[in-house]
Parts: C-alpha cells; structure tokens; sequence
C-alpha cells in the first residue's frame, strides 16, 4: 500500500501536484484541507465560533461526516450534502485555520484520513500528513515557495488584479500561515525525512514527475 504525503503552507500549489500525482499512480487522492475546512463551513452556518473548542467538539459528535469516493476523490460529505466550492470562499478560509487549532478535532480527522488510505492507499496533501498522520511512510515531500509568489498564484486563481487585492489576500496567506506555524497541536514543520521542493519556478507537471521518479525509485529500490 503506497502512501504519499504532500505538505506545504497555503498557495504553494499542492492540489494541482497531488492530484496528478494520485491519477499517475492509480490510487485516490485526498485533500485533508477540505475535511477540516467542511467542519469550519458547518460551524459557520450553525453560527458557533470557530474559535470556541467545546462548541467544534460538540458539533463532530452530531453531524455525520462522510468521505465519498468520486472519480478517484475524496469528496466531504455532511449530514447527506456535499458543500464543494462553498469551502473555498475567504471567509471559510479564515474560519479554518481557528479550528485546525483544537486538538480534539484533529484527532477525529486524521482518524478518518487513516480509514480513507487504509485499503488502496492515497496521495495524502495537507500540513501533518508525514509528521502526524503517516509518520511511517517514506514518501514525504514538503513543497515550498515565497509568500510573494503563493500570494501571485491566489491572486489569479481568485481572478482579482488591482493592488488592494494582492496587499490584502497577502496578509491574509500570511496570518494563516503564522497560525499553522505556531499552533502546538500538529504545526506546520518539516523534518530532515522530507523531500523539499520549491514550486516558484517550475510547473506543476515538473514537481509531479520528479515525485512520481523518487516514489517510483524508493519502490523499486527495496523490491526483494
Ligand atoms: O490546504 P488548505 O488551504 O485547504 O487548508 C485549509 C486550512 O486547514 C489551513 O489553515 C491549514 C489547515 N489544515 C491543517 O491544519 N491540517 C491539514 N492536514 C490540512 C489543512
């Protein structure tokens, strides 16, 4: 069973990579931002504060939470709907990082995340995936790059241009990353067990064929 981790700060162009990476090795692809960003959107609509831990535990404990399979995806499913591009919006952004902090709520996460990979195995992406929720497997890479150029990368995907925008959604991939950094449950960090590579220059079907060689070499290399 393959496990890839892919980990990284905000913007870095993780989804686009992971994805091609999880459709070259035939196995599905899950985005562990989506699963703690959908209990954000819920807290949101139930109007709790994301900050408030008791609340965040409360509300896992009642809803059904659901990862769907489709098209070789993992889909968040919530007491029956599946909210997709309703999780994508900067005010769930904001809220995410707040409840990414409760340990509790990471717990019960990366417990679905190990369910999900356990029979076919996945490329993981996320900020924990090789430190907390597969510390064991041997293919981790840290993808990276300056803020300026994960900011210019939102910035086009959002479709805004004008420099109020850009001053503003850098501050705003600046505080999330600040918070994922300095969280004490499961923090952003990499460790010497990590591939680095840095996605400022190179595209994404680059980054994914230099993870596809290294994945594909450790296989092969302790093949009996
Ligand atoms: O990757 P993303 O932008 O969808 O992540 C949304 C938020 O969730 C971000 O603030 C970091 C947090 N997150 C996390 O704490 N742990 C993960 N494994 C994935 C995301």
């Amino acid at each position: 069973m393959t496990v890839v981790a892919i980990d990284g700060p905000a913007g870095v162009g993780k989804s686009t990579v992971a994805r091609r990476v999880a459709a070259e090795l035939g196995v599905p692809y899950l985005d562990t931002g989506a699963m703690y960003r959908a209990v954000a959107w819920k807290a949101l609509e139930e109007g709790l504060d994301p900050g408030e831990e008791s609340a965040i535990e409360e509300l896992i404990g009642a809803i059904r939470f659901e990862l769907r399979t489709r098209d070789a995806e993992a889909e968040v499913v919530l007491d029956g709907f599946a909210p997709g591009p309703l999780l994508r919006t900067p005010r769930v952004d904001a809220a995410t990082s707040r409840v990414a902090v409760h340990p509790r709520v990471r717990a019960w996460l990366v417990g679905r995340q190990r369910e999900f990979a356990a029979s076919e195995g996945a490329v993981v992406e996320g900020r924990d995936i090789g430190t907390v929720v597969f510390p064991e497997t041997r293919h981790k890479f840290f993808l990276d790059a300056p803020l300026e150029v994960r900011t210019e990368r939102r910035l086009r995907q959002l479709g805004g241009r004008d420099a109020d925008a850009r001053e503003r959604l850098r501050q705003q991939i600046r505080a999330r990353d600040e918070r994922d950094r300095r969280r004490s449950a499961s923090p952003l960090r990499r460790d010497a067990s990590y591939e680095v590579i840095d996605t400022s220059t190179a595209e994404a079907d680059r980054i994914a064929a230099r993870i596809l060689r290294s994945v594909r070499g450790a296989v092969v290399a302790t093949d009996p």
